[in-house]
């Protein structure tokens, strides 16, 4: 996406130093930092820290993570794979990627070719995500459509954390059809849940979206339901970090309060996953638990301009930091993919798979 003229991805390989850059997220919105990761320590600690987030853009991080330690040498890349899997535990495209590299990897006989396959497949890994993600534009373009056609005004659209170009290499998931809806003229407004604790819709989705022009508001978590209550949404999109092959949508907590209310009130919604987030095995969901920290305490920028850290909650006061939650496939309208759109349940899926099966 564009930013003040300048095209950026989120993630990428910088042939001068060989290093891999990213935007430090835990800066945004208030300082724009590009870091240099030049070994899997720091592509672990980019991770763990949530400099990089988000699941699909997580995945394309591990995967340069491998390259740089095939690069530096110093572990066999089975054991860099269990140390970058230890990172974050919900979104799958974690476990894909690592898997991907290790097979690609292992292909390779000599150091000097696994060194060059292993950048090659982080490579592609970052141009398919690119390229999934516009198709999912231009498949959920037709929903925002349909709704603009029944309706005088902008299309306001709901969304949860940030699935947004900075949540992948580029583009999106559940903000990439508000992006094409927008390029293609049609007017869009997004209600940005602001998703406490770390606030990722606050300080990322609000800022993306702004560097793009797009007109949107930021709510409070606990709003949504009265926005629906009032007919003020027309569609909720979220994206995933794990959904299961019977349709169970894991997505950053806050999100299963969301479609219950979107269920109550006959909103439709959507949810914007590629292929690299879904569990073909299990309908297990490990759920991260984060420090709680987070909860007791809130980041932003003070009068001086420093981003600061404040105290919320009394001394001695217990809080507990589920990061992710689990929306079931009964309240999912449907599951926007790269390869179209599908019903959020065991067949839907199956049809999805069978589909990537004859690719
Ligand atoms: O904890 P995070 O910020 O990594 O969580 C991210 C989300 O929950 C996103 O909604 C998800 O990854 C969407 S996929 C583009």
């Amino acid at each position: 996406m564009k930013i003040d003229g300048t095209h950026y991805r989120s993630i990428w390989f910088d042939a001068s130093d060989h290093s891999v850059k990213i935007i430090d997220q835990t800066r945004l919105p208030h300082f724009f930092d590009v870091l240099s990761l030049t070994c899997l320590d720091d592509v672990c600690h980019a991770i763990r820290t949530m400099q990089v987030r988000g699941a699909p853009l997580i995945g394309a991080a591990a995967a340069f993570g491998l390259y740089l330690s095939v690069k530096e040498g110093n572990l066999p890349p089975e054991e860099a794979g269990k140390l970058l899997l230890a990172t974050r535990p919900t979104a799958v495209n974690l476990q894909w990627a690592i898997a991907r590299m290790l097979d690609r990897i292992s292909e390779e006989s000599n150091s000097e070719a696994k060194n060059r396959t292993a950048l090659a497949t982080a490579q592609a890994i970052c141009e398919e995500d690119v390229s999934n993600c516009t198709s999912i534009g231009l498949h959920g373009v037709g929903l925002v459509k349909e709704i603009a056609k029944a309706k005088a005004g902008p299309v306001n659209i709901l969304t949860h954390c940030n699935a947004g170009w900075l949540a992948t290499v580029d583009r999106g998931t559940a903000m990439a059809p508000v992006y094409q809806a927008w390029e293609e003229g049609i007017e869009v407004h997004v209600w940005v849940d602001e998703t406490r604790p770390r606030n990722q819709g606050a300080s990322i989705t609000a800022w993306e979206l702004g560097k793009q022009a797009i007109p949107h508001t930021v709510i409070s978590d606990n709003t949504g339901g009265h926005l629906m209550q009032s007919g003020q949404v027309d569609l909720c999109l979220v994206g995933s970090d794990r959904t299961t092959y019977r349709g169970n949508v894991c997505n950053k907590i806050g999100t299963y309060l969301k479609a219950l209310a979107a269920c109550d009130n006959d909103v439709p919604f959507y949810v914007a996953v590629s292929v690299s987030s879904i569990d073909w095995d299990s309908d297990e969901i490990p759920i991260e638990e984060r420090h709680s920290g987070e909860i007791t305490s809130i980041q932003g920028l003070n009068s001086q301009g420093i981003l600061d850290t404040v105290r919320l909650t009394p001394e001695g006061s217990a809080a507990l930091n589920y990061a992710f939650d689990i929306t079931p496939s009964r309240l999912v309208s449907g599951l926007i993919t790269e390869k179209g759109i599908f019903s959020a349940d065991e067949p839907g899926l199956a049809r999805l798979r069978g589909l990537l099966n004859t690719d």
